[in-house]
């Protein structure tokens, strides 16, 4: 069966123009774009989103990132898709992830790091339903 992630791109690189580049890149490596859309998150939708994370000390600006302009929000279609897109973006942390991956390229910082990846098969099942209803995946 195919696996699928799901994926941000993140405000920042919204902001910064990587939209299309980062989707070039996304397809260049084999996933299928199985649902997508242009969005905002409001306060909420970060909050619970992030929820795993509300005990960080950088969840504030966290929330604040994330809520500040539109993302792109998709699911993607791969055999072994949750592992091989974390391969493909890079280290949370720009500054240490590898040449060519979407981070290394486009990041800013640890906290604008340009895409989102789903760490395992159920949140990736999890996220992908926060974003869209089953009409909305083809
Ligand atoms: P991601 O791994 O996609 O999801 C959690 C996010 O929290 C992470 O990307 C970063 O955007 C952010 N984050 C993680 N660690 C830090 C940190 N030390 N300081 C600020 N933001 C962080």
């Amino acid at each position: 069966s195919t696996d699928r992630t799901f994926t941000m791109i993140k405000p920042d690189a919204v902001a910064n123009g990587h939209i299309g580049a980062i989707l070039e890149k996304i397809a260049a490596s084999g996933f299928k774009i199985v649902a997508m859309k242009y969005t905002q998150l409001s306060l909420r939708d970060a909050q619970e989103f992030y929820a795993v994370h509300k005990e960080r000390p950088f969840f504030g600006e966290l929330v604040e990132f994330m809520t500040r302009g539109p993302i792109v929000a998709a699911i993607l279609e791969k055999e072994n898709a949750v592992e091989d897109f974390r391969a493909l973006i890079g280290a949370t942390n720009p500054a240490e992830a590898a040449e060519g991956t979407i981070r290394k390229m486009f990041a800013t910082d640890i906290s604008e790091n340009a895409v989102h990846g789903s760490d395992s098969d159920e949140n990736a099942a999890i996220e992908g339903s926060f974003h869209f209803s089953g009409r909305e995946i083809y």
